[in-house]
């Protein structure tokens, strides 16, 4: 018994931006891109919302539209949890997972979102798969209106909002998406066999992007309580000496951007992936000779290469997908799992890992059988 994949679907901006396109930006060009990293091109939302790419996607994999891998159509009110992965929410109130629940019309759905960088969506689906088989031993029985028998699990970004766009060093390789699963317990089949997650401290700070909370404010009373207001006679002085401050980062680099220490994180990820994918096989009592493929986040080729040479594995043994998509954080690992649904590879009762690294610095796995 387990929580199976019944349902998977991915949507993409309508704008495809190739890699000659950013030389008008940056100094770069196609060559270095496709040989460094894979992309070749990235899909960016110009007028596409959060909650129009993860719609898009959620309607694919609940067999709503046409374009995503279904086992049957699933009626709204079957779905009892939605879980979005994402840290490029629209709003930040209600979450992102509140406005799809909105637009899917998902009544009975608990809806919340999780924050885990690019490992966002592995993480999503192992607390979806937890609050099932809590659900399903009756260890919390209903927690929402019913018990936790079907969740859509959505991984969705923007992250060229987050992007320094002059910034060669990352411009390059981000790019938009979304990408969505529906999970369903089944009492015969094996579904999510184990999963794995590890946080590790980013001591360097080699991934971080600030929040708006971060930007500085003309009213902003530092070191003063809030309770103890600044005199009157004074209040004008620091006005002025606030907005002066404003102004002048305004005028400098972009806060709100994604900053990266790239050889650092590139590191960090291949030896996370690679351990994700050991442990996740130890804890399932399977090997790799047991798995069918792997469905890695999308970074870098160069990382999913360094991982299949470290596993032993062919690059095939893989699923890549970052050409024409880049890095989509929290979207990557579903839209590149659509795209393995999609093509067939995938069939009833393979074992499949899905296995991400990201922001934090988080990193894990999943397995699931087919
Ligand atoms: N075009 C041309 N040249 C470039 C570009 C570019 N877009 N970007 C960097 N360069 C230059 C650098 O300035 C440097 O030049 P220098 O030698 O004269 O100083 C040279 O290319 C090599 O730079 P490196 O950073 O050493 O290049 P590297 O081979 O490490 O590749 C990359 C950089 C692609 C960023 C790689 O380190 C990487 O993929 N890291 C992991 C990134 C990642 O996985 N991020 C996502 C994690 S989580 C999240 O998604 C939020």
């Amino acid at each position: 018994m387990g929580s199976t994949i019944i349902g998977c679907g991915k949507s993409l901006p309508a704008l495809e931006v190739e890699n000659d396109e950013l030389q008008a930006l940056v100094d770069t060009n196609d060559e270095w891109i496709a040989t460094r990293t894979g992309i070749r091109s990235r899909h960016i939302a110009l007028t596409e919302s959060n909650a129009d790419l993860g719609e898009a996607a959620a309607r694919r994999a609940l067999g709503w539209e046409p374009s995503g891998w279904t086992q049957r159509a699933i009626e709204a009110d079957e779905i009892d949890l939605l879980i979005c992965a994402t840290v490029t929410s629209d709003v930040v109130v209600p979450s992102a997972a509140g406005m799809l629940k909105r637009r899917l019309g998902l009544g009975n759905a608990i809806a919340f979102d999780v924050n885990a960088a690019c490992s966002g969506f592995v993480y999503g689906m192992t607390v979806a798969e937890t609050m099932m088989a809590a659900s399903a031993a009756g260890t919390v029985g209903a927690v929402g209106r019913n018990p936790v028998r079907r969740a859509l699990v959505v991984g969705v970004e923007r992250l060229t909002r987050l992007t320094n766009w002059f910034d060669r060093n990352t411009c390059v390789l981000f790019g938009d998406g979304a990408g969505a699963v529906v999970l369903e317990w089944d009492e015969e089949r094996a579904g999510i066999i184990g999963s794995y997650l590890v946080n590790e401290d980013d001591v360097t700070n080699a991934l971080t992007c600030p929040s708006a909370f971060d930007a500085p404010q003309p009213f902003d009373r530092s070191g003063v309580s809030l309770a103890e207001p600044i005199p009157v006679d004074r209040a004008q002085d620091r006005i002025d000496e606030e907005l002066a401050t404003l102004e002048s980062v305004q005028a400098g680099e972009p806060r709100q951007v994604l900053r990266m220490d790239g050889p650092r994180v590139f590191k960090f990820a291949t030896a996370a992936m690679t351990e994700a994918v050991h442990r996740v096989l130890d804890r399932s009592n399977l090997t790799l000779d047991d798995v069918k493929c792997i469905v890695p986040h999308q970074a870098n080729e160069r990382i999913i290469k360094y991982a299949a040479k470290k596993l032993n594995r062919p690059l095939d043994f893989f699923q890549v997908s970052i050409g024409d998509t880049g890095n989509s954080s929290a979207a990557s690992v579903p839209m590149a799992l659509a795209d393995a649904y999609a093509s067939g590879r995938i069939k009833q009762g393979d074992k499949v890992i899905l296995t991400a690294f990201g922001g934090g610095f988080t990193s894990g796995a999943v397995l699931f059988e087919a």
